[in-house]
């Protein structure tokens, strides 16, 4: 696998993104892609094995049960990018269901480097299957399968396990609207959305009994400490999941227990906390099945098939470039 090289500006964005985020007026926050360096990576595989977190399971029986047909629909030679390939274990599905029609170029796209090192171990047994990881933004990779396109070779874009439902709405149009900018008509997207679900049943899923997501969530705080040398005190900040009906999301935040200080050297920025004070690190928006298909058409996407887990309200969308 070739994993290609790191930017070299990464831990000065963090930097510049953690000082931005935490000495804004208002609501501090950070953004959620810093959640999944290798630690926050790892546990957010353990996450996606809890009872309380269907989600992961859902889109993984929706590809398992679904695959060959999905697979049909885009018939004709492909090659595979996925923004987000996670460890890819949900992908072997599709990939299998491919490698049995044609020979299938894969491209992960990912920020973390150990994602997509895990990815590889997990699909490289495929027959038929060759694999070039990029370790980039996914804009940006996408951009760099697009120009590996051979002449006649259609892209088949995935976008699993719901990421796009961590983009605010408006976010979340522009960013299907910009991957479709890079497609050519006739090219496909297979997007996982989270539906809309009951709020006892969102907030156990994001405030799980064991305090695995807590541990994720407090991870962000653990990395500014690591790798800017930051003084947090993890154990002086507090979980919370909460439900925004407004934005029909689920949010995560990290309460400060009481007042406190806290330096961050490579941010240049020392932050006070007032005590229940919190920084805002992720929400999960919810679709419906409906807006689904509006949202895609508003970026240029005609939506082919729409799978929907009976056990876990979640939708797997086949849209297809117009
Ligand atoms: C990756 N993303 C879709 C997950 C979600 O459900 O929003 C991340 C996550 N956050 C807390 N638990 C899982």
């Amino acid at each position: 696998m070739l994993v290609h090289a790191i930017p070299g500006n990464v831990s000065y964005e963090f930097a510049a993104d953690v000082r931005a985020g935490l000495t804004r007026t208002g609501q501090k926050e950070l953004p959620s892609k810093y959640l999944y360096d290798n630690v926050g990576s790892a546990l957010f595989e353990v996450i996606s094995h809890l009872p309380e977190y269907g989600l992961t399971r859902a889109d993984e029986r929706l590809l398992r049960r679904h695959a060959d047909e999905i697979v049909d629909r885009v018939a004709g030679p492909v090659a595979v990018a996925e923004l987000g390939s996670g460890s890819g274990k949900k992908t072997r599905w599709l990939l299998e269901a491919l490698c049995r029609r044609q020979r299938t170029s894969y491209y992960p796209v990912e920020i973390s480097h150990s994602a997509l090192v895990m990815c590889e171990r997990e699909l490289s047994d495929i027959d038929a299957i060759s694999i070039v990881g990029f370790e980039r933004e996914y804009l940006d990779g996408l951009l760099e399968v697009a120009a590996y396109r051979k002449s006649g070779q259609r892209l088949f874009v995935l976008f699993l396990g719901s990421t796009i439902g961590n983009f605010d709405r408006p976010a979340g149009l522009k960013f299907l609207a910009d991957v479709r900018r890079i497609l050519e008509p006739g090219d496909s997207l297979l997007l996982g959305t989270d539906l809309e679900k009951p709020s006892a049943q969102l907030i156990a899923a994001y405030d799980d009994e064991l305090g695995v997501t807590a541990a994720f969530n407090l991870n962000l705080l653990g990395r500014v400490n690591r790798e800017l040398g930051a003084d947090f005190d993890l154990r002086e900040f507090a979980h919370v999941a909460r439900i925004n009906s407004e934005a029909r999301s689920v949010e995560m935040h990290l309460e400060s227990k009481r007042r406190q200080i806290v330096s961050i050297p490579a941010a240049e920025v020392v932050v006070e906390f007032l005590a229940g004070e919190t920084i805002w690190t992720e929400s999960s928006h919810k679709y419906s099945a409906h807006d689904v298909i509006e949202t895609a058409r508003e970026a240029g996407f005609r939506c082919e098939v729409q799978w929907i887990d009976e056990q876990w309200p979640f939708a797997e969308n086949l849209l297809i470039a117009e």
